[in-house]
């Protein structure tokens, strides 16, 4: 499973590159208005930082499907590993057929159902993203939607890629590993999370003190 930073700040990419934990930079709108930079030159600054072999996550804002296209056929220009990430909804389904004949990625986002995903995909979607930390919120199981779309996906011989996002904590990501889940989509604290263990703690501790007892020339 690969992991994208679900974010916009620079120092959370940079330090997550420099430990070599993503494979790519996923944004939406509402990441880029935490940064309080303009768009596109936050996005033109992360396509710098990542290097052309990861990839960038940028998503439309327009509501109308030519529109979007539109945004989308901009975008792709940012990056060469750039996808369109479109909101789930009728037009954006009709920007996806658009974009996907044009051979331009695209990932449907905010995408809560089974159904919604398996829509996406026919329409020619290269990536899906379920929201399972949302669907947790309202009292849902945000994992087995994950689970489920899996099933159905590998039922049919889909190839559109599950990215799950809105991952909140380090046992997401064991239970979407666990599925076999392409990408998941992951905030810097979480990654951070990822990384400790008491265990590990502890242990480096105990060989830093036996260490002390070693004689020393
Ligand atoms: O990129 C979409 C996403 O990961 C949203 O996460 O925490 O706002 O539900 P969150």
């Amino acid at each position: 499973m690969k992991f994208f930073i679900d974010t916009a700040n620079v120092k959370e990419i940079e330090s997550a590159l420099s430990m070599g934990l993503i494979n790519g930079v996923t944004t939406n709108p509402s990441i880029i208005a935490r940064e309080g930079k303009e768009f596109i030159a936050t996005m033109k600054e992360i396509s710098a930082l990542i290097g052309p072999e990861n990839y960038l996550f940028g998503e439309v804002i327009a509501l109308k499907a030519d529109e979007m296209v539109k945004e989308g056929r901009e975008l792709v220009k940012l990056h060469k590993n750039f996808v369109v990430k479109i909101p789930m909804c009728a037009e954006g389904l009709k920007a996806v057929k658009q974009l996907s004949a044009a051979g331009i990625p695209t990932c449907v986002t905010l995408c809560f159902s089974v159904p919604q995903a398996l829509l996406a995909a026919n329409a020619g979607a290269a990536y899906v993203a379920p929201f399972i930390g949302r669907i947790d919120d309202i009292g849902w199981n945000g994992t087995q939607l994950i689970s489920e779309i899996k099933e159905v996906f590998d039922a049919h011989g889909i190839a559109t890629k599950i990215v799950a996002a809105s991952t909140r904590h380090p046992v997401h990501i064991v239970d979407i590993a666990m599925l076999g889940t392409h990408i998941a989509t992951v905030p810097f604290k979480t990654l951070l999370q990822l990384i400790e263990h008491p265990l590990s703690k502890s242990g480096l501790e105990k060989f830093l003190q036996d260490w002390e007892s070693v004689p020393k020339k």
